[in-house]
């Protein structure tokens, strides 16, 4: 027994950024910011609104799809980096407005692998016989820890939601298999320095823009490609799958040219690489289930594709998972 996916659901705020708009803001342009990124716009959570909103509707969403009752869902699995409080996190919040009364729910923190590290963990979940009905959220408010005055990342990041529904399937049926990994040589290349415990917050760290989130690009840039080339070869290997029977690559959404160099080292066509990053930018745990949802309900990935998903993130944490649709 594994598990398969039998809803998606996914969303993102009503307010779109353009580049245009990020002109009047930062001294960039939407030349540099297409050319060296690919991206065009991305969508913010409204001042004022609480995160937990973006999870509670792509929940909603998939629940409805596969028309099961938040009384059926018996474990809810919240991957965020930025949760909508430190401590208890955003899934208790998320529960609460799916009406998941009787489920046991918490956050998983595992950089923008988070959803990848959540598919994989869900299947040996349900796998193991402990839950039947798992919902899977991945939810970011990447927006809310963006320092609006560094231009090397605030072009990047886009705010979002993204959600599965896990039932168990027979064998040969939804996860095939999973590779996980972790490299923490690489765990600063992306942080928000303050805010925990190692550096609680203070005047002194407000001042320092302490609480916004660090990025060494190119560093992240050179580690990408060789993880999620790793990622992906290896999780095939595992599933006895050459790369030549996969039908779609879903790569976690940083970077268009990221994701042309991933293509071109397995020998992809980017006809096969479901990509919305133009649109949605990087929304971190969001970014695959969002453009999975997507390509689902347009049809572009049938039920019975073969599909890869792959994602590095903070940490530096990376890995693969292979299924049928
Ligand atoms: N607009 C205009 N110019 C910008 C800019 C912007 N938004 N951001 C940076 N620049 C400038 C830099 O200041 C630099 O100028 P300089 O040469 O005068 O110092 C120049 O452009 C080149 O900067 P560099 O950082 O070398 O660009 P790059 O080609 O490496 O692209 C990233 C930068 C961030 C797009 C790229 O490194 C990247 O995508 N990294 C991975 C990021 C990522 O995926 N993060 C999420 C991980 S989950």
């Amino acid at each position: 027994m594994g598990a398969r996916i039998i809803g998606t659901g996914s969303y993102l705020p009503p307010k779109c950024l353009t580049n245009a708009d990020l002109e009047r803001m930062v001294d960039t342009s939407d030349q540099w910011i297409v050319r060296r990124t690919g991206i065009r716009s991305r969508y913010h959570l409204a001042e004022g609104q609480d995160p937990a909103i973006m999870g509670i509707e792509a929940g909603k969403n998939a629940l409805n799809q596969a028309m099961v009752s938040p009384e059926q869902v018996d474990l809810l699995i919240v991957a965020s980096n930025f949760p909508d409080m430190i401590c208890p996190g955003s899934a208790p919040f998320i529960a609460a407005g799916l009406g998941l009364d009787h489920a046991p729910f918490f956050d998983l923190k595992a950089g923008c692998s988070g959803f990848v590290y959540g598919l994989a963990i869900a299947d040996g979940l349900i796998s193991s016989g402990l839950f039947h009905h798992l919902l899977l959220v991945g939810t970011e408010a990447l927006s809310r820890v963006t320092d609006w005055s560094d231009r090397k990342t605030c072009v990047l990041f886009g705010d979002g939601a993204g959600a599965v529904l896990l039932e168990p399937a027979p064998p040969g049926e939804g996860v095939l298999s999973s590779a996980l990994y972790g490299d923490h040589d690489k765990a600063l290349l992306l942080h928000l320095p303050a805010g925990g415990t190692r550096r609680p917050a203070s005047h002194k760290t407000v001042e320092a823009k302490e609480h916004y989130l660090k990025m060494e690009g190119a560093g992240v840039y050179r580690s990408a490609v060789p993880m999620m080339e790793q990622a992906t070869r290896e999780v095939l290997a595992s599933a006895s799958l050459r790369l030549v029977d996969v039908d779609w690559l879903i790569p976690h959404q940083a970077n268009i040219r990221i994701i042309d160099s991933l293509i071109q080292h397995l020998d992809f066509s980017r006809e096969q690489v479901i990509i919305n990053l133009d649109r949605v930018a990087n929304t971190s745990t969001a970014s695959i289930p969002i453009a999975l949802d997507e390509a689902l309900r347009s049809g572009r990935i049938a039920r019975g594709d073969l599909v890869v998903l792959t994602a590095f993130g903070a940490g530096a944490t990376y890995g693969a998972v292979v299924l049928r649709a």
